[in-house]
């Protein structure tokens, strides 16, 4: 599924964020950096060690819960891993939206410093940090548009969905916030 926006596209793809094309994918970190399952298990598994060798000297103090910092990617075929901290959910009224929103936009700001004219999202959030996937998709889709409409830039912007569930969230998420 794909949605234009001026000179700038949206996609959304059911895949393994490791494996994508683009030039920055985003990590769904930890505030320590520490590595993980899920997407950040995928990411350094698929890329070697030199990302994790990267956070720990570039980032010693890792990343504040809301935003996003650069490494290089390793051995995938992206050029950047931007690692973003995502909130885990806690019900909703702990600030998690304006922190899964301010997360999106540190990633899509990087993107433009870094001169990345496409990137990948994950479902930021929507795994082990809990946050439910429909309330992810919609956040992460409406942060995204704003941006872009705003910037005009990135030409590409790909949410990369592993499941049929969250391929479907996004979708379905997509028809709600683009108006028709
Ligand atoms: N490609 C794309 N999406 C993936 C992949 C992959 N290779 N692997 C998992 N996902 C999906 C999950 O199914 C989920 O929908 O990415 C979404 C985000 O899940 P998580 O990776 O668990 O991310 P998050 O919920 O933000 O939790 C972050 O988990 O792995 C730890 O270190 C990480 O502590 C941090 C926490």
């Amino acid at each position: 599924m794909i949605v234009k926006l001026g000179p700038c596209r949206l996609e959304f793809v059911q895949g393994d964020i490791t494996q994508q094309h683009v030039a920055a994918i985003v990590n769904a970190a930890n505030p320590a950096l520490a590595g993980g399952g899920g997407v950040d298990g995928a990411i350094h598994t698929a890329g070697g060690p030199s990302i994790m060798h990267e956070t720990q000297t570039q980032y010693p103090e890792g990343c504040a819960l809301g935003n996003a910092v650069a490494t290089g990617a390793g051995d995938l075929p992206a050029k950047f891993v931007f690692h973003a901290v995502g909130p885990i959910w806690k019900g909703g009224r702990q600030g998690e939206p304006e922190q899964l929103a301010m997360a999106c936009r540190a990633c899509l700001q990087l993107a433009v410093k870094h001169h990345c004219a496409s990137l990948a999202f994950p479902a930021l959030s929507a795994g082990a940090y809990g946050y439910p996937i429909d309330l992810a998709a919609a956040n992460l889709i409406k942060t995204t548009m704003d941006f872009v409409r705003w910037h005009q830039k990135p030409a590409v912007v790909r949410f990369v969905l592993y499941d049929q569930g969250a391929f479907g969230a996004f979708t379905r998420a997509v028809e709600e916030v683009v108006p028709r």
